[in-house]
């Protein structure tokens, strides 16, 4: 059985994030997707003394276990300033103090979507060509601009066809990555 953990990088609980990770991750048809609330895992701000004081988090370890047990991730990440939210980057500085192996070479998807036209795109590049680096192998990532007018509150979809259809192809090459990684890996 597959075990695909979604999760938004966002701690808002009204997250547009979120809407549109549960919309995208209802697409996979996949045995096991799991919906992780991150910010139930959230830890103290990061820092050495910090570090050496208390050692790592016991919430940041169990998110790591969580982590190591996933065929594969789809993350929406809001857009601050250009960059991702301080709230999840702080979690991936404290899994990065574990093992910079945060997702275990396993297919990602990156999603981002604002309230304003770019749909969190600056970041979204940023952080395509970060993710690599703690281990993420990213298939696949989509942007939605304009949130709140492309997007169906009511109903939870993407109300723009384009979108939608370019939306499922994202997911699709995604689909195929994980039956292909876990094939491979049987
Ligand atoms: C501190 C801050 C900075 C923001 N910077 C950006 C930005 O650079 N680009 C953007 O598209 N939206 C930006 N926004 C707007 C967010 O896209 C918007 O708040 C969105 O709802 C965040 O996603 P969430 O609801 O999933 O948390 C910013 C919001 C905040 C609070």
């Amino acid at each position: 059985m597959k075990n695909i953990i979604v999760f938004s990088g966002s701690n808002s609980s009204n997250s547009i994030n979120k809407q549109l990770l549960l919309s995208a991750s209802k697409k996979l048809e996949l045995d096991s997707v799991q919906y992780v609330d991150l910010s139930e895992y959230d830890a103290p701000v990061f820092g050495e003394d910090l570090e050496k004081e208390a050692g790592i988090p016991t919430q940041i370890r169990d998110l790591k276990i969580m982590f190591s047990n996933a065929d594969g991730f789809m993350i929406s990440i809001p857009e601050h300033n250009g960059l991702l939210p301080a709230f999840f980057k702080n979690i991936l500085d404290w899994l990065s103090r574990i093992d910079q192996n945060i997702f275990y070479q396993k297919p990602v998807f990156l999603l981002s979507t604002s309230p304003g036209q770019y749909g969190g795109q600056s970041n979204l590049k940023i952080l395509e060509s970060l993710f690599p680096r703690w281990g993420a192998e990213v298939i696949s990532v989509f942007s939605l601009g304009n949130f709140y007018d492309n997007f169906d509150l009511e109903l939870g979809v993407i109300k723009n066809d384009e979108l939608q259809l370019k939306l499922e192809a994202a997911v699709k090459d995604f689909r195929n990555a994980i039956n292909l990684a876990v094939e491979e890996f049987i």
